[in-house]
């Protein structure tokens, strides 16, 4: 059911129209789009923490914080319509706009990742291998995108 949720969120990144420029200003779509992300950030370092030892492994606890990001991350889309492009402070890279097709295959890599992680965190023999394999899977899709269509 997630993972269809996710799957399907993440297809519809960028495919979306300007019925989102009537709903938000793009000054604020830019804050709104951020903001998700900071919510990936605070998730991510926990599971990082975790892989890292700094934090004592919770299969539970990154069950949730999985979840949590999957719970906002269906939001990106509506954040990334075509008015977003070039304002101030947005730091996307404006080639996204030209090379949408692959901006979106990171979407959904990231989608399919991420989507690997809940349901894997949420099975019984959920350990401390799988967690690095499946969250450093993760966190490789977000560097993925980041080096090719964020701004430093
Ligand atoms: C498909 C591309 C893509 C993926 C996947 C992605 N990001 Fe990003 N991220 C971006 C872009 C583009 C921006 C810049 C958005 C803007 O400023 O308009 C960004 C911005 C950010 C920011 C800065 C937010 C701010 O306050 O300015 C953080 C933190 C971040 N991402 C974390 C993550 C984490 C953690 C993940 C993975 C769990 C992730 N991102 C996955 C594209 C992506």
């Amino acid at each position: 059911m997630l993972k269809k949720t996710l799957a399907v969120a993440t297809l519809a990144l960028l495919g979306t129209t300007s019925v989102q420029a009537d709903l938000f200003k793009p000054e604020d779509a830019i804050k709104y789009r951020q903001a998700i992300y900071q919510v990936f950030s605070a998730q991510s370092s926990v599971l990082g923490g975790m892989v890292r030892g700094d934090i004592p492994f919770d299969a539970e606890e990154v069950h949730k914080r999985a979840t949590n990001i999957a719970k906002v991350a269906p939001m990106l889309g509506e954040t990334y319509f075509p008015a977003t492009r070039g304002v101030t402070g947005s730091r996307l890279q404006d080639r996204a706009w030209n090379n949408m097709s692959d901006f979106q295959a990171k979407g959904q890599a990231f989608g399919k990742a991420l989507g690997e992680l809940v349901e894997a965190s949420g099975q019984p023999d959920f350990d401390q291998a799988k967690a690095r394999q499946t969250i450093g899977a993760l966190v490789q899709s977000c560097r993925s995108c980041h080096d090719d269509y964020r701004a430093r």
